[in-house]
């Protein structure tokens, strides 16, 4: 992207972490993108970067077939950071030795070191670090020499200054390494010489610029959810192109408490943007009556909500694009670990199903930013922390947490019983902590006692997670008084609960939301 400076690549080996380094290198201030190891040459140098990083992986450098990158990348002249499997990786393409140790090592361990050479400049003389490798650097390459080491590993960072070439045995990207940002920091600002040019505030300008070359004369129309990713388009677009963006809201009758409204003072009253209001609630009451089966009603939900929009968006006579909350994340190209296709756990609903026949291109101004930066983008542009710090929600909504049938009835139930537990969350000031909350209602009934009455009332069961990007997620630990109140809250305050559970399924093997 124009203006930022030149990018730092990680060369993704298939790694878990590769999204988690360049956030990390983000952090930094310096734009990052992820290619997949074997990118051609000719199409990695297009990008001009001022470095790059070779990511962990699950291979091991002796397994056949082991991803490895065109030789050529080592005389580019570009300095490299290899990571665990990327360091390896190097250690053997240069003619050092990899070999498989008796032991694995994994989890904590802590380095020593007495650098001189830039990587660990500013880094404690011991530190401790995350390590997770099979395979061992035995060996180093001509050229190299050790600049830390382990009680287990005693090529725990090597080094060729001259080449620009260095390697750590262990993760810097994740939270276990807590001086691990430091040496990120050291490799993009003092080896690559990469200036602090990345931010929001600047980005901001530049994506305002573009958005207007792209548009031209043209038209915009936007799905605005009210989630944080459609918000923050919407008002990118419309800081733009002002009028010429038209948003569509579709009350769907699955939204939590107040949304609707939110939204509307938000995007219409506050800064005025052409908000059409939709209210489809009976067309999809309708459509899912009588229907349990969870992927029969994502897709119930997925289909009505493109004929809605369409409906709308042909109302407004001609538009010439369709803008769309697509982030970096959803456009990097994945290394399979195993190579195999992967399958569908949900079918996800989003505006990207829209029909062929409406003839819109498509506008995605947040394609190059990672959440977390969509987040402070939104800050930037003016949004209330109640949009812009909400918590995820899936497209078709309530409707795939009223587990079983979908009436009018449950889902004033279940509004109610999300709005205490939020409040809850949100009085305990745990909000920021946890991912996603959310409250499922469940198809069955139990039995309760209330005042001298007996009660067959329905069952709710709570669920918060934690996680870095919704693939895997743990259940939060929360402090007992909060689940107590919020359950008391709920079986009292909402008419037909009366019994509340704790969900502590991580995920895998759950899934966040229980359709
Ligand atoms: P699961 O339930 O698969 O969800 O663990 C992972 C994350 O994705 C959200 N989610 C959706 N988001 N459209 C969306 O935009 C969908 O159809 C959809 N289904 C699930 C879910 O809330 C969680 O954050």
């Amino acid at each position: 992207m124009q203006g930022v400076g030149k990018p730092i690549i990680v060369l993704d080996f298939g790694a878990q972490y590769s999204k988690l380094i360049a956030r990390r290198v983000r952090e930094a201030k310096v734009f990052s993108l992820i290619l997949p190891y074997n990118v051609p040459l000719d199409e990695l140098m297009a990008h001009d970067p001022a470095g790059l990083i070779f990511s962990g992986g699950p291979a091991s450098v002796h397994a056949d077939g082991a991803p490895l990158p065109d030789p050529g990348v080592f005389e580019l002249g570009l300095p490299i950071l290899g990571i665990c499997y990327g360091v390896q990786l190097f250690a053997q393409m240069l003619g050092g030795k990899v070999e498989r140790p008796s032991v694995r090592e994994y989890g904590i361990a802590h380095i020593e070191h007495n650098d001189t050479t830039g990587l660990l400049e500013g880094v404690s003389a011991r530190t401790q670090v995350w390590m997770s490798h099979g395979d061992a650097i035995s060996q180093v390459p001509e050229g190299f020499r050790v600049i830390a080491k382990t009680d287990n590993c005693p090529y725990a960072a090597i080094a060729d200054p001259a080449a620009r070439r260095y390697g750590v045995q262990f993760h810097p990207e994740v939270v276990h390494t807590p001086e691990g940002t430091q040496i990120i920091s050291n490799f993009v600002h003092t080896i690559c010489g990469c200036e602090a040019r990345w931010d929001m505030g600047s980005f901001v300008d530049r994506a305002i610029e573009s958005v207007r070359d792209e548009v031209g004369a043209g038209r915009v129309v936007c799905g605005l959810s009210g989630g944080v990713d459609s918000s923050v388009v919407a008002m990118l677009i419309h800081r733009a192109i002002g009028d010429r963006l038209t948003c569509v809201f579709v009350n769907n009758g699955l939204l939590r408490k107040g949304e609707p409204e939110l939204v509307q003072q938000v995007f219409r009253d506050n800064f005025h943007i052409d908000l059409r209001y939709v209210d489809a609630q009976e067309r999809f009451l309708t459509a899912l009556a009588g229907v349990s089966e969870p992927e029969q009603k994502r897709k119930i939900i997925g289909n009505l909500f493109i004929d809605v929009f369409e409906e709308e968006a042909h109302e407004l006579g001609h538009v010439d694009f369709l803008a769309q909350g697509t982030l970096y994340p959803d456009v990097i190209e994945s290394v399979s670990a195993t190579g195999g296709p992967s399958v569908t756990i949900k079918s996800h609903h989003n505006v990207g199903g829209l029909p062929e026949h409406m003839k819109l291109a498509l506008l995605e101004p947040l394609r190059e930013l990672f959440k977390d930066e969509v987040r402070a983008l939104g800050t930037e542009l003016g949004l209330p922390d109640d949009i812009v710090m909400r918590h995820p929600f899936p497209g078709p909504g309530l409707g795939v947490r009223c587990v079983g049938e979908v009436t009018k009835e449950r889902l004033d139930t279940l509004r109610e019983a999300d709005a205490i537990f939020i409040d809850e969350i949100k009085a305990a000031g745990l909000y920021g902590d946890i991912w996603q909350a959310l409250v499922c209602l469940l198809p069955v009934r139990s039995v309760g006692v209330q005042g001298d009455e007996r009660t067959y009332e329905e069952v709710c069961s709570l669920r918060a997670v934690t996680s870095e990007d919704a693939m895997t997620a743990d259940w939060f630990r929360f402090p007992p008084e909060v689940l107590q109140r919020t359950a008391n809250r709920i079986c009292n305050e909402v008419k037909h609960i009366n019994r509340v559970l704790y969900d502590i399924t991580s995920k895998p093997p759950g899934t966040i939301e229980w359709e």
